[in-house]
């Protein structure tokens, strides 16, 4: 008898009752008779963006009522510092209010603990400081010729990388073009505020938190009470979105953790939506130099792409802006290079796709222009400059069908009918456009590890420490599970979020479920042969694990280039009195590897094409240059996609098995859908009015000059 194969089935979320009927318990909600009754924390956040505490005055705040505790630089006990020859930033210790020193707005200043959350707020605002201000750099355009070379970009990349003589072939090169765009600071902004709540128990602290890795929070927290990792149980069985930002620990974590400490009590804390703006990170803020030089029929002959991005002075981060460049198109001639720019502002973390959907966003746009100074169609000229091999490493790619997702893109959007000028098609008031863009996204593996249980009655249970932050994972793991064992969905149960199970790389970075499910499947298949092996399961069931290595200790990511493609087409109609800009309809064809759930797949491409909306017209975090604050510290203010600004938008997976990039032919969908969708929103933009706006995001202010004269 064969069964129908679980893999690839859309199958509706496992966890879709729980979270519909609010029985999905979230890190602030949780509630466990057996610890008490927790108390709430609220943080102070400094009013000045630079400068010192000169005198915190806690009195009235204190006297308030319900007030249990306050802790300030005066009271906080003495923490570890971060430990810089720690590879991965998440796993450092983070220490808060240890100083008096204030490096960004917002950054806290005081916690204060009261029974109820009101009354926490409400004493918070009673707390009075005295700053010492100084003058801080708040302003990045100001601050660009100051840039430094990092010693290394984001995930270990090279900072800069050179092949050929890109000075030479770019100013010989017949057709030349030399342009900067500039991306603003972007914030994650999930839904679910980022929260926790801890409890002591003796020398362990329980910690409920909203985060993406769980491991790398557990060891975070403990390098930061300077305790050995195992006192620390982390519970994060749901997430309400991370987008990045929860990949880390940031200063509610720690501040619950030491209120509990002080108070003998449990302590919750959630930041409000402002706090998240301010006491978080930022995607940081870049200005992106592209240099392309080409033949005139077409052939890039150097390509040049320089990023100066802002970083914090006291937590250093470089997004890998250029490293998709490396590996896009054919050139002999190359250069890329990343540097950084001191703001005091708060730190860069990644967001969404970090590095690949703010360089795409610019590369992508360049690549127009120049099909347009060519006068070629776009998508020939990417053809054209398809490598065969990954034109900076020198190695074969592992499966990339970029072309075929272009091809196929165009013949299902209809691209043989765009304005072959721009500025010319109209449908009534509308100017209208049609856009394309090539997406690349690099694929990681990172150490996961898993454990299988087979019971008596043929039910098995997974356990590992793996998040599922919205994405699907219960439901991916389930499929992936019933699959390698020969049983029904209805047979499997999944246990994640624990750091009582075994650990894994969390959710990020496009990584978790391609990670998760291979370790999964290895685990499985592990324990089928131990079930085959015996004559009956014992009463306490059958174990097995599996895991997969990080990339580097696996000898095929030394020997590929190992990525996700796709080809993003949009429609826009530019409103040509107001410069109003709308997308009418959106297709992306994909070329990710196997597909472990055409749902849950599809609604993270879907979910990645809406920020890329949002990262072409929407998204800025506007700096107050005089006080260092997010002028637009909310979501009413900082512009995000609402259901009326997205349109029909499609999307198409090609039919892969990238057996280079492990057991399952499966890698990273989350992140591909933000990598190159705003840059075809952005050259559909073009197409409608015939100007190129270069400064994100594109709003209609920008575009006003360029349009055409009101007829009278
Ligand atoms: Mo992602 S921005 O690496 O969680």
């Amino acid at each position: 008898m064969k069964r129908r194969a679980m893999i690839g089935q859309p199958m509706n979320r496992v966890d879709g009752p729980l979270k519909v009927s609010g029985k999905a318990t979230y890190a602030f909600e949780h509630w466990d008779d057996g610890i008490g009754q927790p108390l709430y924390g609220f943080i102070v956040g400094a009013t000045i963006g630079r400068g010192r505490v000169r005198k915190i005055n806690c009195s009235n705040a204190g006297q308030s009522p319900g007030v249990r505790f306050i802790m300030t630089h005066e009271n906080a006990p003495p923490q570890g510092t971060p430990d810089l020859s720690v590879p991965s930033e998440y796993s450092r210790a983070f220490p808060t209010l240890t100083g008096t020193e204030v490096h960004h707005f917002g950054e806290p200043v005081a916690l204060v603990v009261a029974d109820t959350l009101e009354q926490a707020r409400a004493a918070a605002n009673l707390v009075n400081v005295e700053y010492s201000k100084e003058a801080g750099r708040f302003d990045l355009a100001a601050n660009l010729d100051q840039a430094y070379a990092p010693k290394t970009a984001n995930a270990g990349l090279p900072t800069d990388s050179a092949v050929g003589d890109f000075d030479g072939g770019f100013s010989s090169a017949p057709v030349k073009l030399d342009v900067t765009y500039t991306t603003p600071f972007e914030l994650a902004q999930p839904m679910e505020p980022h929260t926790c709540m801890a409890a002591w128990d003796g020398e362990n602290v329980t910690v409920w938190l909203a985060c993406q890795m769980v491991g790398e929070a557990r060891k975070a927290i403990a390098a930061t009470l300077r305790i050995d990792e195992s006192f620390v149980h982390i519970v994060s069985p749901f997430t309400g979105g991370g987008f990045g930002s929860k990949l880390g620990i940031h200063f509610e974590t720690i501040l619950a953790i030491l209120g509990a400490r002080a108070v003998d009590r449990p302590v919750k804390i959630a930041l409000t939506r402002q706090q998240v703006f301010q006491m978080v990170s930022v995607r940081p803020a870049t200005s992106q130099r592209v240099r392309l030089g080409a033949t005139r029929d077409g052939r890039l002959v150097a390509l040049g792409h320089d990023v100066t991005m802002s970083t914090s002075p006291i937590a250093e981060y470089t997004e890998q802006t250029a490293a998709t460049t490396r590996s896009l198109y054919a050139a002999p001639n190359r250069l890329t290079r990343h540097r950084l720019a001191r703001v005091d502002l708060p730190r860069g973390e990644d967001v969404r796709a970090p590095g690949d959907a703010p360089g795409l966003l610019a590369f992508e746009s360049a690549m127009d222009e120049m099909a347009q100074t060519l006068k070629m169609d776009p998508i020939e000229f990417r053809i054209l400059n398809e490598p065969t091999v990954d034109p900076e490493r020198n190695v074969p790619f592992s499966e990339r069908n970029l072309v075929e997702c272009m091809r196929d893109g165009a013949r299902r959007f209809g691209w043989e009918h765009r304005p072959r000028s721009p500025g010319v098609v109209r449908d009534g008031r509308f100017l209208i456009g049609y856009g394309m863009a090539a997406g690349i996204r690099m694929h990681f593996q990172a150490p996961t590890k898993v454990r299988v249980r087979m019971n008596r009655d043929r039910t098995a249970v997974v356990e590992s420490d793996m998040t599922d932050i919205g994405t699907g994972t219960y439901t991916i793991i389930t499929q992936v599970a019933a699959d390698a064992l020969g049983v029904s969905v209805s047979q499997v149960s999944v246990q994640l979020g624990n750091s009582a199970f075994p650990e894994s790389a969390g959710s990020g970075g496009s990584w978790g479920a391609s990670n998760s499910s291979v370790a999964v499947h290895r685990a499985c298949v592990a324990l089928n042969e131990k079930v085959k092996s015996m004559p009956e399961i014992p009463p306490e069931g059958v174990e097995a694990e599996g895991e997969i290595v990080y990339m580097k200790d696996d000898p095929n990511y030394e020997a590929y280039s190992i990525s996700t493609y796709g080809a993003h087409f949009a429609e826009v109609g530019v409103d040509a009195v107001t410069g109003e800009i709308r997308v009418r309809r959106m297709l992306g064809v994909f070329s990710p590897g196997r597909i472990l759930n055409h749902k849950t797949a599809r609604s993270q491409l879907i979910g990645g094409m809406t920020f890329g909306i949002s990262m072409a017209l929407h998204e800025e975090a506007v700096v107050d240059t005089r006080s260092g604050a997010f002028a637009n510290r909310d979501l009413a203010e900082y512009l995000v996609p609402v259901n009326a600004d997205i349109p029909e938008i499609d999307v198409v997976f090609l039919d892969e098995f990238d057996d280079k990039a492990n057991v399952l032919g499966v890698k990273g969908v989350g992140e591909l859908g933000v990598c190159g969708s705003g840059a075809a929103v952005a050259n559909a933009v073009f197409n409608a009015t015939n100007a190129r706006v270069r400064q994100f995001p594109i709003t209609l202010d920008k575009l006003l000059p360029y349009l055409p004269p009101i007829d009278a």
